[in-house]
């Protein structure tokens, strides 16, 4: 497969695919890595204790049988690991601390080693919670925000690792987003319900931080599942323990995925009720009552400006064409997805592939998002 396949950036890191590992302390080190995540876009290493608390509750943690990975010198062990993943995927490495001053010093130099740091505010083991470490940080969010704005000084590409259905989720993401952090890595567990794929839906909905979305991924499908409701990274965990091929078969379905649709995580329709924002480049002309008009109040657009943002990027593209199509353009037409044979006459007469068409719809998408009167992120 093409490593320029996807074009999928996160500040000046170009990640070659959408599928990540994702973080078990312990567990995901180079070695790991480097066996069974080596065809990832993103591989994170970790979770690293950084301080003399943290280190304190993972000898407590193993001493009750949980693995960590245990070290009094993490930055040395860090600085080791990072050189050891082999070429290929980005790296992050997830890290814990009760202190400040050490996630500073992690983070430059993850920084100066040209990789992605991760705060975990995501481990619920009793020992990191009494320490204020981990999930405890969802519920102290001064102390989460002004870490994350101090971590951000550093210069450092930072993603916040959280766990949802844990507090008011959608406060929890917009104050991440305006306290500065680069990428969400959502765990969307719904306990006792696998993942919760309409909380990733309202997700998306309130950001547009980059988000990683996992939570008992095993396939394709799941993946997909989340890829639709707006993720741009799905990352996988315990799977990887169960079947050390997983990630390259994911690799591999989504790149097929990519090269015939051309858009790997384009949303669902908004009349269904499960099409985020996204959605809209799929929507027709709002001439008739349907959830059209919810959909772009929320973005602060009348009818008419809908109308107009949409044929504004028409013009002069390929979408700008279509007269026998229901709305007379291709900028009003439907996901590739569902079967049309009026459109389908049209794009072959145009000679654009599918692909090419889901494409442009990718960057109308886009287009309708950045042009909002009511920005995504500022929404009540
Ligand atoms: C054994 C184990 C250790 C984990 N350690 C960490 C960790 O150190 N830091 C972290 O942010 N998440 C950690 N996680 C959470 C995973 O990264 C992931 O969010 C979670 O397992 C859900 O994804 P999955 O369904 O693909 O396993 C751990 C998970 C497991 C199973
Ligand atoms: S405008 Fe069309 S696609 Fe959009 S919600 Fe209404 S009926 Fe569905
Ligand atoms: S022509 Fe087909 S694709 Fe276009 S809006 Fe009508 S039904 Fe949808």
């Amino acid at each position: 497969m093409s490593d320029n396949l996807f074009d999928i950036k996160v500040g000046d890191f170009y990640f070659r695919n959408p599928i990540a590992l994702a973080p078990m302390g312990g567990i995901t080190d180079s070695t790991f890595a480097n066996e069974k995540a080596i065809d990832a876009g993103l591989v994170i290493l970790g979770g690293y204790n950084l301080d003399s608390a943290t280190q304190k509750a993972a000898a407590e943690m193993v001493s009750r049988g949980r693995k960590e990975f245990e070290s009094h010198e993490p930055l040395k062990v860090i600085g080791d690991e990072l050189k050891a993943v082999n070429e290929g995927p980005v790296v992050g490495i997830n890290v814990r601390s009760s202190k400040i001053d050490s996630l500073i010093k992690a983070a430059e130099l993850v920084r100066d080693a040209g990789a992605i740091l991760e705060l975990d505010a995501h481990c619920r083991q009793q020992e990191m919670i009494d320490i204020g470490v981990g999930q405890a940080l969802l519920s102290d969010l001064p102390k989460l925000t002004e870490w994350i704005s101090r971590i951000k000084e550093t210069g450092v590409v930072l993603s916040v690792k959280v766990r949802a259905n844990v507090v008011d989720d959608i406060e929890l993401v917009k104050k991440i987003d305006a306290a500065g952090a680069d990428i969400l890595h959502l765990d969307s567990m719904k306990e006792g319900a696998g993942a919760d794929l309409k909380l990733i839906k309202e997700v998306r909905d309130s950001t547009r931080m980059f988000l990683i979305c996992n939570n008992s991924v095993t396939g394709i499908d799941s993946a997909k599942d989340m890829f639709t409701r707006g993720a741009e990274m799905v990352s996988v965990a315990r799977a990887v323990l169960e079947d050390p091929g997983i990630i390259g078969q994911l690799v591999n379905r989504v790149s097929i995925q990519q090269e015939e649709m051309g858009w790997y995580n384009a949303p669902k329709h908004v009349c269904r009720g499960e099409g985020d924002l996204r959605g809209l480049a799929f929507c027709c002309l709002p001439v008739k009552p349907c959830p059209v008009h919810n959909t772009i109040a929320k973005l602060g657009y009348s009818a008419q400006e809908f109308a107009d943002i949409k044929n504004e990027f028409a013009k002069g593209t390929m979408l700008e064409y279509g007269d026998s199509t229901c709305f007379g353009s291709l900028v009003w037409c439907c996901k590739i997805s569902k079967p049309c044979y009026l459109r389908d006459g049209v794009l072959e007469t145009l000679g654009l592939s599918d692909s090419e068409y889901m494409r442009l719809k990718k960057e109308l998408a886009d287009y309708i998002l950045d042009h909002a009167k009511k920005p995504v992120n500022s929404q009540a």
